[in-house]
């Protein structure tokens, strides 16, 4: 099958989170049995890199959306990639999201909006490009327009839409509709209207054949009100439909302890010495003591979803059960600077870097004992994934992907309240483990068996588009 995969980030490239990993692994995992291509803003980084970018389309401006052009790149190992070329809208220092200061561009509609009419445009075949999708793989909202545009223009090409996190909608003032140049008739309860406001995530669920998340618990938790962001009767209708999935995120082949090259010294399972050895780098780099206690890792972005709270709220009691904490995270600052004040308290036991680092990241998993992961809601997660392929046992809370892909009490431990006194029983738990020694590794064992990987989406993925592609050939008849 062609399919074009349409995302705002790719690790090859730029990554904020697991978006970005996903976007760079599952088309790969894919390539093997689809003509698979990704579609992607050429943000500074691409420019910037010794990728040769060929130009291949070109698209005209429309309403609000500027003209641009379209390039694209051969990776090493085949993947094309699309890159949309447009200085004004992408070329900037920052996240694909927002400024070094973590504040939104203001024109993310018209950046986004520009990405996903593009997206449509070569399914249309209207840009000149020599290869054209039989459906589109939307990936949150910041592609999720382009279901709209298609629908609009009367357009065949289906779209599969893929929520990695409910809680990012890209809702607008409704005045920016012609700006986006979203006909009026859609302004309405059953189109991508969401309160008085125009949402670009709802364009992707209301316009697209099918919509996937990233877990099977996620997909049941988002017809309910607590998870469900508002969109909850919406998506609970989609699901009795069948017309609303969960299919599991992955890990990639990057992620092995034997040969990754980013850590202090790669590592087997039961060469706890080797483990050991990425212990100590981390405790230099953060300048922690050296010791025998168990060392606890967070590597997070830091938003609320992400309870960095509850665990600025247990540290203390860790770092008096002789443990030792780490952290590398960005975003809001608050959480910030709620860390580098935990990091002063306790110097020598917690050692915090705010920034993004994907070599330290990877040597944090490798040398922790445990990963901290008390999320407030979490679709899939891939931290917890790679922690358990490195032998470090994520604590975590027991919702969305979390509870998919942790074995409590034998590839880690989950708990069941978001409180402290229930975090704190499960790091408790923890703690007993460790003192276990042969209990302990066997988990390190069990953890590290790799049981989540890209291959087991194939099938799912593969037979959704089938299904997709066969329902629209049903209706042209
Ligand atoms: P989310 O997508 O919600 O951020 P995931 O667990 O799915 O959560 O993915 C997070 C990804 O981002 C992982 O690959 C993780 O290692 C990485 N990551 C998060 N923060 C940092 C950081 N500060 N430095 C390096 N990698 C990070
Ligand atoms: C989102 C979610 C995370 C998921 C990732 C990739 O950022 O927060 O749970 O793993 O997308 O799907």
């Amino acid at each position: 099958l062609q399919i074009l995969f349409v995302t705002s980030e790719i690790a090859d490239f730029v990554k904020v989170g697991g978006l970005g990993d996903v976007s760079s692994a599952l088309p790969r995992a894919l390539a093997a049995h689809h003509d698979i291509r990704v579609l992607v803003p050429a943000y500074r980084e691409m420019i910037a890199s010794d990728h040769e970018i060929k130009p291949v389309g070109t698209l005209p401006g429309f309403a609000g959306l500027p003209a641009c052009e379209i390039g694209e790149i051969t990776c090493h190992d085949g993947l094309i990639i699309y890159v949309l070329l447009c200085p004004e809208l992408y070329e900037r220092e920052g996240n694909p999201y927002c400024d070094d200061m973590g504040i939104g561009w203001d024109d993310n509609d018209i950046r986004f909006g520009r990405l996903a009419l593009a997206a449509a445009e070569i399914a249309s075949g209207h840009a000149g490009i020599d290869w054209r999708p039989q459906l589109l793989h939307l990936n949150d909202w910041p592609t999720a327009l382009a279901a709209g545009y298609l629908h609009w223009r009367d357009e065949p090409t289906p779209c599969v839409f893929t929520i990695h996190n409910l809680a990012y909608q890209g809702t607008y003032d409704p005045s920016r509709r012609q700006a986006l140049g979203i006909p009026e008739e859609a302004l309405t309860i059953d189109g991508l209207e969401f309160h008085g406001n125009l949402s670009f995530l709802k364009a992707g669920i209301v316009y697209s054949s099918r919509i996937t998340t990233v877990s099977a618990t996620y997909a049941r938790e988002i017809t309910t009100p607590e998870f469900g962001c508002g969109l909850e009767g919406l998506l609970a209708s989609k699901a009795e439909e069948g017309r609303l999935v969960g299919i599991p995120n992955g890990i990639d082949d990057s992620w092995d302890p034997r040969t990754d090259t980013h850590l202090a010294q790669a590592f087997a399972t039961n060469d706890w010495r080797g483990k050991r050895a990425n212990a100590d780098y981390v405790r230099k780099i953060f300048g922690l003591a050296v010791n025998n206690g168990p060392l606890f890792a967070v590597v997070s972005r830091l938003v609320h979803q992400k309870g960095l709270d509850m665990t600025i709220g247990v540290a203390e009691s860790i770092v008096r059960a002789g443990g030792q904490i780490v952290f590398i995270g960005r975003g809001e600052l608050p959480v910030e600077n709620a860390l580098c004040n935990l990091a002063a308290r306790f110097p020598g036991s917690i050692g915090v870097n705010i920034g993004f680092d994907e070599g330290e990241a990877r040597c944090m998993y490798a040398g922790s004992d445990f990963l901290l992961m008390p999320s407030r809601f979490e679709p899939c997660g891939l931290s917890q994934m790679y922690a358990q392929r490195f032998g470090s046992l994520p604590i975590a809370h027991r919702t969305g992907g979390l509870a998919d892909t942790i074995e409590d009490g034998v590839t880690g431990f989950l708990f069941d309240d978001m409180t402290l006194s229930s975090y704190m029983h499960a790091i408790q738990r923890a703690l007993t483990v460790f003192q276990a020694t042969d209990l302990f590794y066997a988990m390190r064992r069990a953890a590290m068996a790799g049981r989540y990987h890209w291959r087991q989406s194939i099938e799912p993925y593969t037979q959704l588009y089938r299904q997709v592609l066969s329902e629209q050939v049903l209706s042209e008849q």
